[in-house]
This record gives C-alpha cells, structure tokens and sequence, in this order.
C-alpha cells in the first residue's frame, strides 16, 4: 500500500500538472475557438466524475440500493458527457461532420431505455450483473454520448455545449454525495443549474423546445454551403458609394457576427462609429444573442473596443428600430440576419429569432464571399433588393471605409 504522503505527492503532481496543461492551453487558445475549448475542458469534468463513480463502486461494491443509484447515475451523465462533449469538439472544430437520420433517432431512443432498464435492475437486483454492470453502463453511456450528439449540428450546437455542461455538473455532484463533499456537490449543483438555466435560454433565444433540439436534427432540409445562387442577382456596391451612404445618413446600424471576430475587426468597427459620429449619424449596434460562436461574444468583442454599452442594442428592441435606420451594415453576420428564418417554413432556422435588416432602408453586407454561415445554409438576404454586398476581410474593408468616410 502507497504511504498517506506518497498518495498526497501524486494529489499535487496531478494538480500541478493538470494546472499547467489548463493554463498553457487557455492561454494559448483563439477567442474564435473558445466553445472548442468550452467543449474539451467539459468532457474532462464528465469523464473525472464517470472515473470516480468506478473507483467508488470497487471501494464499496455491497452499498445500499440508493449508493449504487447514486454511483451509476455519476457514471452514465458523467460517460455520456465526456463522449458527447468530444464530439462536440470535433464538430466545433470541423473534423467531425452531422450525421443525421430517422433510424438514428429512434435507435438514441431505445438505448435511452436500453441504459435506464439496466440502471434499474442494477440498482434493485445488483446480484444479476455483478461488477460487470459497470463496464455495460460504462460503453453503453458512452456510446449514447457519441450517437445524441452526431445529429445535432447548425445553429443548435450552443444548445448542446450547454446541455452537456450542466450533465457534467451533475456528474459532479454524484461525486461529491459519494465523498461527502459539501464543496464538490454544491460546485457540482451551481454548474449543473447554472448549465441548465443558460440552455434553456437558448433554446428560447432561437425559439426552439429542447426535445426538438435533441431529437429535431438540425441542417437537413437547408441548401449546402456555395449553393448555387441560380437566377438571383447579387449587387455590390464599391467603397466610395458605401461611405457616401453612411456619411448622408441619419441613423446607421452596425450588425456584427463571427467574421468580425475572425477578422479582429472591433476596434476598427469602433473607429467607424466614431467617425460617422462625428458627421453627425447616429450609430448603434444591434446585438444577436447567439451572434458569434459563444454567448455574449460580441458584447465581449465590443467591449474591448471600447465601444460604449448603450449603443448595444439587443435584438428585439433594434428590430423596433429597424424602420427607422437608413443603413444596416452587415460585419461578417450571417445566420443571425437570415429571413428564411421568417418566412421559410423548410429551413432548418425556420422559427429562429433574427435580426429583421430588411426592414431599414439601405443594407451593406460585408464578408469575403458568397459562402454560407455556420449553419451552412443560403440565406436569401444577399439577393434582396435592398441589399448590396461588400466583398473582402472585415477588418481591411472597414479600414478602408474609415479612410473612405474621412474624405466625404
Ligand atoms: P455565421 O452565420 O457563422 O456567419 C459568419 C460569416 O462571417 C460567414 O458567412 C463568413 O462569410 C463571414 N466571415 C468569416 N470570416 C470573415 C472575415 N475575415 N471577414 C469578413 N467576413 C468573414 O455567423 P453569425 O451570423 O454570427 O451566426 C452565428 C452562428 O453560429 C449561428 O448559426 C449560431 O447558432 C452559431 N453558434 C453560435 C454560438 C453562440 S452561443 N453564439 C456558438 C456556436 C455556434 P465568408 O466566408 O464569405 O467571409
């Protein structure tokens, strides 16, 4: 047996390094790539609690019906959130694509029961399995993980990485009942609600049920990403009109999205405002709740610009304003300004509150191409007749705007 200080050594070792491996990765990771990160540190919580509720079960395999309950329960969350959050990550991260189908939804389901029918008779007749429970549970958890998320894609993942945070606190708290940890189970709780109460705020955020995330399969029906533009007209406009139309305005509004995160293109942004204010245009900025690639991206990207928080304007209050603004300047938004969301029963967004754009008088839509946005749909926005596009890097345009709206 390992003396009591050589087991706290190895406690210190694994805290320090584990320590190190947080800290050089979070430093080092792209805001762009923070969900990827969100993702990957999640499933480390939930694959810890699955480790603990193994090595708690071995330690007291003759518990009562509610130490076992408490055990496996730890062990299934805990499974099905480390192998959902990796792929998760992998989807995040473009190395895993959506695989959705019907057969697949109803085949989640009868796991689901599959899992739940072992838990009970585990728990009510532990002599049946035996210690071999664990390892069912183990693979069956984590096969579950993997199958409930591979369908969910598009504009739902958020939903997901939420989900899958609040299982992982969960998970936790198991562990902390299990060791009698007031400060693991309570950690383990606020992680869990606070996981729970941010999903279910998306979901209404983009106006969907959970159930309909988890079994809807998003990105079916939507055209692919480069689709073809077919007979539609797609009209640029060039940097000195643009500016021109900024400059004679009375109200613009700025709507920006992940390309301006990509392109770092906030302070640049800023500059725009400031110098359209100082000709007289009243700015704001109207703010998508899931606009980016986490909550509150862009209030945070924004706000490192200095960009004072009363021009950010939340989505449903700018959609009242948006009659009354004469240019809406698109900055590498896509989804979030996408009206098949209004009006287009089959989209995959259909239901899904936007940012209403159409509605001003004038729209400007800065990116670098014709190509889709992260749920890899067309969006009909850039065939409007109000609409004309700006092509090329945010940061490089808005430069050139800035320089373009000086000399007006
Ligand atoms: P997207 O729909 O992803 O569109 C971003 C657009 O930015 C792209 O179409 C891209 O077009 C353009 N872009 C990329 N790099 C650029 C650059 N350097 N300069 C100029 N444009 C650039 O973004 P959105 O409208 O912000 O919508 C967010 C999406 O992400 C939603 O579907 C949302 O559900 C999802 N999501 C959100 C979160 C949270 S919680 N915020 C988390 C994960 C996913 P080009 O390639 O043509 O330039």
């Amino acid at each position: 047996m390992a003396s009591a200080s050589a087991i706290l050594a190895g406690l210190y070792l694994a805290v320090g390094a584990g320590t190190v491996v947080g800290w050089m990765t979070a430093m080092r990771v792209k805001m762009t790539a923070m969900p990827q990160m969100v993702s990957l540190f999640n499933g480390m919580g939930g694959a810890c609690a699955a480790i603990i509720s193994i090595v708690e079960y071995h330690s007291h395999p003759d518990g009562d019906a509610m130490y076992l309950l408490v055990v496996f329960l730890g062990l299934i969350i805990g499974s099905i959130s480390f192998s959902g959050s990796m792929v998760a990550f992998g989807k995040l991260d473009e190395k895993i694509k959506d695989f959705s189908a019907k057969w697949l939804t109803i085949f989640n389901l009868l796991l689901l029961g599959v899992i739940i029918c072992v838990l009970v008779v585990a728990v009510s007749s532990p002599a049946i399995f035996g210690p071999s429970v664990l390892w069912i549970l183990l693979l069956l958890s984590l096969l579950y993980g993997v199958l409930f998320v591979m369908p969910i894609g598009g504009a739902d993942m958020p939903v997901v990485i939420s989900l899958l945070n609040s299982l992982t606190g969960m998970a936790a708290a198991f562990g902390g009942f299990l060791y009698h940890n007031q400060v693991m189970l309570t950690g383990g709780i606020l992680v869990g609600s606070a996981g729970t109460i941010l999903t279910v705020l998306m979901c209404k955020a983009m106006n969907r049920s959970l159930l309909n995330v988890i079994i809807g399969s998003f990105g079916g029906g939507g055209t692919a990403a480069g689709a073809a533009t077919g007979d539609q007209v797609v009209k640029e406009i060039n940097l000195t009109d643009a500016a021109i139309l900024c400059a004679y305005a009375s109200k613009v509004c700025i709507v920006p999205g992940y390309g301006l995160a990509v392109a770092q293109a906030q302070h640049i942004c800023h500059d725009l405002e400031k110098q359209l204010e100082n000709k007289g245009v009243e700015v704001y900025y109207a703010i998508h709740p899931v606009a980016g690639r986490m909550p509150g991206h862009m209030n945070v990207l924004l706000a490192e610009a200095d960009v004072p928080y009363p021009k950010l304007v939340e989505m449903e209050d700018a959609n009242g304003m948006m009659n009354s603004t004469d240019v809406v300047i698109v900055v590498g938004a896509n989804d979030v300004v996408n009206p098949s969301a209004k009006d287009d029963p089959g989209s995959p967004i259909y239901g899904m509150p936007v940012i209403e754009v159409w509605d001003a008088k004038n729209i400007i839509v800065m990116k670098r191409s014709m190509r889709s946005g992260y749920a890899g749909i067309e969006n009909p926005l850039f065939f409007h007749s109000k609409t004309k596009m700006l092509f090329g890097d945010a940061k490089e345009t808005l430069q050139k705007l800035v320089g373009e709206v000086k000399m007006t």
